[in-house]
Formats: structure tokens, C-alpha cells, sequence
């Protein structure tokens, strides 16, 4: 397949879609590889990859749980169930953050973010070129201290989102796409 015809069929699956097989470690640090070509600027290499397998996911769903009672006083005991069930929807989630650099001379944060960001879309170009399926999401829990803390992260720091990873247990039907004559002006 070329590569345009590759990022063209790219669509992210619901997590609840994805089952496995998932990618090894070894095929990870392959895919990685990929999101090494983000564009950096000042090369400061910001993303950072964290992977989130078998019982860790419940893990992971009980610091959901935890940080939003702590969040939400409002929120019901099925709003804290709901979120502890959030990250074992799909049997690989790669939590993916920017180690921020404070105060660069010439790389503000929020170029850290994008190639956080642009590093985030690699990743997912190349699990499609693999034959695996995913989706990044996001959420409260990426801009709360109770649940970045506990992945390692500082305050400082940005977690870009969660990419669910495996295989599709069935296709999602094909999104139509906007007309890129829409968005593109000539200054
Ligand atoms: C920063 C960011 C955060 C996102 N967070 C969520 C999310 O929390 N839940 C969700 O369903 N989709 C989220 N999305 C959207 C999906 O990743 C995906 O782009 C969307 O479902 C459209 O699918 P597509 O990739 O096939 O265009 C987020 C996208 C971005 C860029």
C-alpha cells in the first residue's frame, strides 16, 4: 500500500472495539520509531510513552475512579464506576504525555504540546500501517494532578491522552471527511 492510500484509510475504532492481538513491546519500540519523526522543535524530544497492559489498566481505572470522586463531589456511584471502566476498554492503552521544558529561551510549551501531538498522530499513522486499530481520548483525568502524579508526571507536565490500541472485533464504517478546499485559503 503507498502511503498516501495508507493514511487516507486511517480512522480511529471505539475503544470498546478493540480486542487483541496488540503490538509486542518489541513491535512498539518499532512503531515508536515513527513518532520519532515528529517535527521538534529546538529538539527537545518532549514525548514520552507509557504502556498500560493487563491488571495495570485497572489500575489506571481506579486512579479514574479515585481522582474523580475527589474532582466531582456531585459525582454519582455511577459516574465513578463509569470512569473506572474507562481504560479496560481495550486491552493496550499507551498513555502518551510532554515532559515539559519550562521557560525554553525560544520553545514556549505549547510547541512542546504540538510535538507531543504530531508524535501522538505518527504513532497512530503507523499502528494503521501495522494492521492494528486505536483511538487517542482524552478526558478530565488528562488535566488532573490525582491521576498525572501517579503516572509519574509532574505538574508542570502535559498528558496529551490515552491511545487505546488492538484490533477491531468488527469494522467501524467509513467516515466521511471534510473538503480540504474549506479550510485552505491563499494569503
Ligand atoms: C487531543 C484529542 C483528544 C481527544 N479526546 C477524545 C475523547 O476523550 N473521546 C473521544 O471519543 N474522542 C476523542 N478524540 C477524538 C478521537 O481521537 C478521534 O479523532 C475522533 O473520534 C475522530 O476519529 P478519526 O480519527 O477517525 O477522525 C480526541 C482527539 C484529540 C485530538
Amino acid at each position: 500500500m503507498d502511503a498516501m492510500e495508507c493514511m487516507l484509510g486511517r480512522q480511529s475504532t471505539p475503544a470498546g472495539l478493540l480486542v487483541e492481538p496488540t503490538p509486542s513491546e518489541d513491535e512498539i519500540l518499532d512503531l515508536l520509531q515513527v513518532a520519532m519523526r515528529a517535527p521538534d522543535h529546538g529538539a527537545l524530544r518532549p514525548w514520552r510513552f507509557l504502556v498500560i497492559r493487563g491488571d495495570r489498566r485497572q489500575a489506571l481505572g481506579d486512579i479514574f475512579a479515585d481522582s474523580l470522586a475527589k474532582r466531582d463531589p456531585d459525582a454519582t456511584a455511577a459516574d465513578i464506576e463509569k470512569a473506572r471502566g474507562k481504560p479496560v476498554r481495550a486491552p493496550l492503552v499507551l498513555a502518551v504525555w510532554a515532559e515539559i521544558t519550562e521557560d525554553h529561551p525560544k520553545v514556549p510549551v505549547v510547541e512542546q504540546v504540538v510535538a507531543t501531538g504530531a508524535a501522538a498522530q505518527n504513532l497512530l499513522n503507523a499502528l494503521h500501517a501495522q494492521g492494528y486499530q486505536a483511538i487517542l481520548v482524552t478526558g478530565a483525568p488528562c488535566y488532573d494532578e490525582n491521576v498525572k502524579g501517579p503516572l509519574g508526571l509532574a505538574p508542570k507536565d502535559a498528558l496529551v491522552g490515552f491511545i487505546h490500541i488492538g484490533t477491531a472485533r468488527s469494522a467501524t464504517p467509513v467516515k466521511k471527511r471534510p473538503d480540504p478546499a474549506e479550510f485552505l485559503a491563499t494569503w
